[in-house]
Parts: structure tokens; sequence; C-alpha cells
């Protein structure tokens, strides 16, 4: 049998075999499929770092669901087929925009258990020990994604038996790997030999390889318990007690009770105008849309339009932004349920225009001297993705187990991978984490507290209506990604393909180096190193799933989403 009959017959297999069990007929083959880039229609769209994840959430559309019952469903299969970044053992956060007008934001962020401290990660001598904050069971933090998704199920339209079943079953009866993943899965192998006793479905004798069948039965069912029991199907019962039994294995300490504790929050979202545009981005405990709003508004006055895409002014123009925001992110912010963070002033006008008093057109700014501005006294994988629907309601999600493949320990039994966002704490102050980010007191480890973030799921209105959908996996490259990613449309009036896709730049403060990513214009790092700067190349920066919102003459939306070409991205939509 050739190939495609191999498929044809195991699809027919698989019809047969869906009598017994839930299997739809999908329209979408899970052994045989190919990734789409960009695309426009006008009923529904969806962008995600799969093209199985994007193809089931347009399928959920279709079925009557809105852009919210679309993104859990999107998570709850990324979870299964992207499983470096997808997760239940992680946390994010949502944004919405709804068709009613309200603007939503939900805080699914992991905490830490009650029995961390402070000091946990430092040696005797007070030094941190990055690996135990970075992988095995002490980095983890307690997974807020599944409480995240029942607090979303407030906003869906279909129950969420609907929404889980793709995930069931593609973890159940398997799709087949790409190239990356088998590549993903290859690397982190030493990893999940060290950190894992229990057999997991990631490890098999021999290398991965592109077009391998990847089956998770332990995660099919741990999505059934949380069908069947809903939230309690992941934090109490069979599933708590996996994961408690996977931490007493190791140096691990979430509880039984840290789970049971864990509730999801809606926060009050970060929103702002921006040139006549309306922006809405998380707010604590992400730094996310604080960053972005301080970098915007820094650059607002400043004709950067004028300046032509990336022409080594404009570029200079917005690293003194993100040096500055960067400089306040270190100092000041962590979780605002914990700690006082002065997020009016740091976002308010006044203070936005003194911090770019110092800044000199043409002249490198100094970390050194740029510290974090002065308040007056007061009162590599995440992944994102982004969703919009026929009746004018947007969703925005970025979630992650923090870089990929998290902890690289799996919650034995259980199937899935718990996150290592434990080190996205301050370990100790002035040490930098792993994307080098600084923090403080701040950001200091307490049981029970949420570690500061840089995810910055966001979406712009123009006149009230949904215009830009938008976010990116990449740490601390993420609101400076989305502060380009908004200044290329909004102001250099590039196509959304190009605003994703053309090569980005960072710049965080500490260290005070200007990063560009392959493919950066040599002319402009070149004249950046004569104004002063320390250019740095680096790999990729981040994944960009972006939806851009008109309406056409005769009044129908047009949807164009566009996938980042940096990975296995696709846009899918009808
Ligand atoms: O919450 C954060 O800021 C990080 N844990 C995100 C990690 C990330 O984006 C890694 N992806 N490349």
């Amino acid at each position: 049998m050739n190939k495609i009959a191999t498929h044809s017959f195991l699809i027919l297999f698989l019809a047969v075999l869906s009598c017994k069990s839930h299997l739809p007929v999908t329209s979408y083959n899970p052994y045989q499929y190919t990734i789409q880039k960009s695309f426009t229609g006008s009923n529904g769209a969806v962008v995600s770092a799969h093209p199985l994840a994007s193809k089931v959430g347009v399928e959920i559309l279709k079925q009557g669901g809105n852009a919210v019952d679309a993104a859990i469903a999107v998570q709850l299969v990324l979870a299964v087929v992207y499983p470096g970044a997808g997760n239940l053992g992680g946390g994010g956060f949502m944004i919405a925009h709804l068709q009613d007008g309200s603007d939503i934001a939900i805080d699914y962020r992991e905490k830490a258990p009650g029995a961390a401290h402070r000091d946990m990660y430092l040696d005797k001598e007070g030094n941190p020990v990055m690996q135990l904050s970075r992988r095995g069971h002490l980095s983890a933090g307690v997974p807020g994604t599944v409480a995240g998704l029942f607090a979303s199920m407030k906003y869906a339209a279909l129950p969420f038996e609907k929404l889980v079943q793709p995930a069931i079953d593609l973890a159940e009866y398997g799709f087949v790997i790409t190239e990356a993943e088998a590549g993903g899965l290859n690397h982190i192998r030493p990893d999940l030999e060290r950190y894992n006793s229990s057999k997991i479905a990631f490890l098999k004798p021999n290398e991965w390889k592109k077009g391998d069948t990847l089956i998770q039965a332990d995660l099919a069912e741990t999505l059934k318990r949380i069908r069947d029991k809903g939230q309690k199907g992941f934090y109490e019962g069979e599933t708590a007690r996996l994961i408690v039994a996977e931490m007493k294995k190791a140096n691990g300490i979430i509880s039984e009770e840290d789970l049971k504790n864990y509730t999801a929050k809606e926060r009050k979202p970060v929103i702002f105008n921006y040139k006549g545009y309306t922006l809405v981005s998380m707010s604590l405990p992400s730094s996310g849309g604080i960053i972005l709003k301080q970098c915007l508004k820094m650059i607002e006055d400043k004709s950067i339009g004028k300046m032509g895409f990336q022409s080594a002014n404009a570029v200079q123009l917005m690293v003194e932004a993100e040096r500055r925001a960067y400089a306040d992110r270190a100092e000041y912010m962590g979780d605002a349920d914990f700690v006082r963070v002065p997020v009016d002033t740091l976002l308010s006008d006044h203070y936005i225009r003194k911090r770019m008093e110092d800044y000199v057109p043409g002249k490198a700014g100094s970390s050194e001297q740029t510290k974090a501005g002065i308040l007056p006294k007061e009162s590599e994988e995440t992944t994102h993705l982004s969703v919009a629907d026929q009746w004018g309601n947007v969703v925005a999600v970025t979630t992650t187990l923090n870089d990929g493949y998290g902890s690289r320990t799996v919650a034995g039994g259980a199937g899935f991978l718990l996150n290592d966002e434990m080190d996205d704490f301050s370990a100790k102050p002035g040490v930098p984490n792993m994307y080098g980010a600084l923090g403080t007191e701040a950001n200091a480890i307490a049981p029970g507290k949420r570690m500061l973030s840089s995810m910055t799921p966001t979406i712009v209105l123009k006149d009230g209506s949904p215009y830009i959908v938008v976010g990116t996996p990449g740490g601390t490259t993420i609101p400076t990604s989305l502060f380009q990613s908004i200044v290329n449309v909004i102001d250099f009036n590039l196509s959304a393909e190009n605003a994703v896709n053309k090569p980005k730049f960072h710049h965080q403060w500490l260290p005070d180096e200007v990063f560009v990513e392959e493919g950066f214009p040599q002319s402009v790092s070149d004249s950046l190193s004569s104004m002063g700067y320390t250019v740095t190349r680096r790999s990729s920066i981040g994944r960009t799933e972006l939806i851009k919102i008109e309406k056409s003459k005769d009044g129908k939306l047009v949807l164009e989403a566009v996938a980042d070409k940096r990975g296995d991205d696709a846009a899918e939509g009808y």
C-alpha cells in the first residue's frame, strides 16, 4: 500500500472506531496536513503555532462557537500537538474584546507553591543554582491553564465537552509530528531521560523523525477526567494525585492543597490610546501591557512614521524607549497582589514624558546612567494564538511552560509536561533569569505569589472595533516585538505579513545591547554601532500571530490572518 492509501485506510479505520468512541470524522487529517501561512476571509480566522490547532479552531467556529470557544479548543489541542509550549501544566493570559464592547483579561499565571520561599534556589553561599529553577520538579509553579480555560468558559457558547473532544482524539489516536517537533523532542531527550522515571510518550527507543505518529494515552485520560469532572478533574482527584506523586519522586514541592487552592483571576486590562487607536493589553502579573504602553507613549509625539521603517533613527528611538521601560520593569514590577507596584505613576503621561527628556537622537544612551524612573511618593517556548469570529469577538491568548518543554518533567501517568516558570521570579536581586531579566524585591519568591511575566496578548481597536489581534512568545522580547508589530502597522503602514515577518530587534536595559535578528539590515546595525550602540546578532525573535480586521466597501468583514514564518505556525479560516 502506498503512503496516501495507508493514510486513507487509517482515517477510514478511525471513522469506524468513532462509532464506539467519540472520534468525529473531521475535515482535517491528523496524519497528513500542510502549513498555510496566511488566510483572508470574512467568517472567522485562527492563527496559532500548529496547523492542527488552527484547523480545530476553525471547526469550532463553524459549529457556532465564538472566538472564546475557539481559543479554548485551540489551547487544548496545542497541549497535545505542541508539547513544547502548548500545555496543561503551565499558565497564560487571555485578552478578549467581545461583541458587546467589553474588554476582558484573564490571568492564569502559575503561582509559587505554598512551601516556596525567597531563597529556595540559592546554595549555602547564597549563590543561585540556576539548574534548580529551570529544570526538574522544583522549577515548577502551580499550573494555571486548566483554571484559566474554565474561567474563560463564562464567555463561551458551546459546552466544554465539545471543545475538549478534538484534543482528546488527537492524544488518543495520535497525529504525525512535524520536522520541527521531531527536532525539539530529540534535542531534549537527555533531559527527558534525566528528569523522568515513569514511562512517557515523548521518549521512544530511537530518534523522532518527521511523520512519526505521537500517541499520548495518559494525556488523553487526563483530558477525559477534565471533560467529565471539570476543573476538579485536574486540580483534585486522580490528576492532582499523579502530580503530587511526581513531585515526591524528586525534590518537588507542589502539594494537593496548592492545586486545590489555585484560582484564575479576572483582571482589569491595561487600556490606552495610541494615535487614536485603543489598545487593550495584559496587566500585572505580566509586565507586558505596561511596557507596551510606556514604549508607545514614549514615541507618540516623535513622528516616527516619517523616519521610515527600520531606518537607523527609528530603530534608535524605539531602542531608547525600550531601555527605559525595562529599567522600570526590573525595579518596580511584580505580582501586585503581593507587592505595591506604582502602576498609575508608571503609566501616567507626565511620568512617561519625563522619561524621554534625556533621549538624544543619533546618540546611544547608557543603561548605567538610565536607571528606573524616580517616582513621586504616592499613595523561547511560549505560544500565542489569535482568533476572530464573524460577530466581532476577538481573543488573544499567550500561554507557556516557560522555555521549550518547561521543566522537562512529565507528571508521571498524567502525560503532560510541567512548567519551569519559577525561573521568572527574581531568584536573587541583581541576578538575571534565563531571559537576562533582572528583578528586585517586587519579584522575589513568596508562597502563592505569581511570577512576573512578559507575555503581552494585545488587541488594537479602531473606532471601537477590533483592528489587530496580536501576540508572540519570546520571553523578554515579547513586549518589544509587540511594540514593533504595532508600530509597523500603524506608523509604517506595513502589510500584516511584513509587520510579522520582517526582522526584529530588542533592547531590555541590561545587558546594554541592541539585539538584532538574522536578516536585520547590516547597514542599520552599522549606523547604530556608529551612534555608540553595541549591536549583537541573535537567533530568531518570537513567533508573532496577527489578525488584521478591516471592512470591505459592502460592509463585510475582511479578516487577514498571518502566521509567523519562523515556525510551524499556521493561519486558517473560512
Ligand atoms: O512569562 C514569561 O514572560 C516567560 N515565561 C515567557 C517565556 C517565553 O516566551 C519563551 N518563549 N520563547
